[in-house]
């Protein structure tokens, strides 16, 4: 599948972060078959709110993939980060890395982590973090085929982390 890398133009691609957002947000949720569409999106309503994170600074990056049959079809989310908690320096913290459903094990989240890997290079980093929730097995497949080492971990929260060369 030919696919491009791009900037987010944050106008134009604001609905498919949100979506995706939501969508990672829904996964970290226990027995999320018991709350309705309604109740959840009013606990994430509440944790934006609560937690508010400015994009427009320019410490964030997010990459959007399109194919070219489908614009939109990805994107990987990108922070630099101060050091904080048990992460001791600056790092590159990934706080979304989504695929459509219908493209998923093509490559392509693999694709982002390898350009996150290239963005933290550039940014004179050498650790990328994220947090990922302790049943997302297809999300923690993927980060430790990626060479990601499980860090800390803290109730049902799992934090990988990867030093770069
Ligand atoms: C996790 C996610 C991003 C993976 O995207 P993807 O494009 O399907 O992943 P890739 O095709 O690049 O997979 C690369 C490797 O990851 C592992 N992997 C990915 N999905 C997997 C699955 N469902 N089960 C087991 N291993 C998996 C495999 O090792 C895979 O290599 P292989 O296909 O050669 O076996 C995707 O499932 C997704 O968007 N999930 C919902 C959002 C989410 O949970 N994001 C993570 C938040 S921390």
């Amino acid at each position: 599948m030919k696919t491009v890398i791009r900037r987010w133009d944050r106008r134009k691609d604001v609905d498919f972060f949100k979506a995706a957002e939501l969508e990672a947000f829904k996964g970290t949720l226990n027995r999320s078959e018991d709350l309705t569409e309604r109740q959840i999106l009013e606990k994430f309503r509440k944790m934006d709110e609560e937690d508010p994170i400015d994009l427009s600074n320019p410490s964030h990056e997010v990459l959007i993939v399109d194919s070219r049959a489908r614009p939109q079809i990805a994107l990987i989310w990108l922070c630099s980060r101060e050091p904080f908690w048990r992460f001791k320096s600056r790092l590159t913290w990934i706080y979304n890395l989504y695929v459509v459903p219908e493209l998923r094990r093509h490559g392509i989240a693999r694709m982002l982590l390898q350009e996150a890997e290239k963005w933290t290079r550039k940014e004179g980093l050498v650790t990328i973090a994220l947090h990922v929730i302790e049943w997302n097995a297809p999300a923690r497949h993927l980060y430790e085929a990626m060479g990601y080492e499980l860090v800390h971990t803290h109730n049902e929260s799992c934090f990988y982390e990867k030093k770069i060369g």
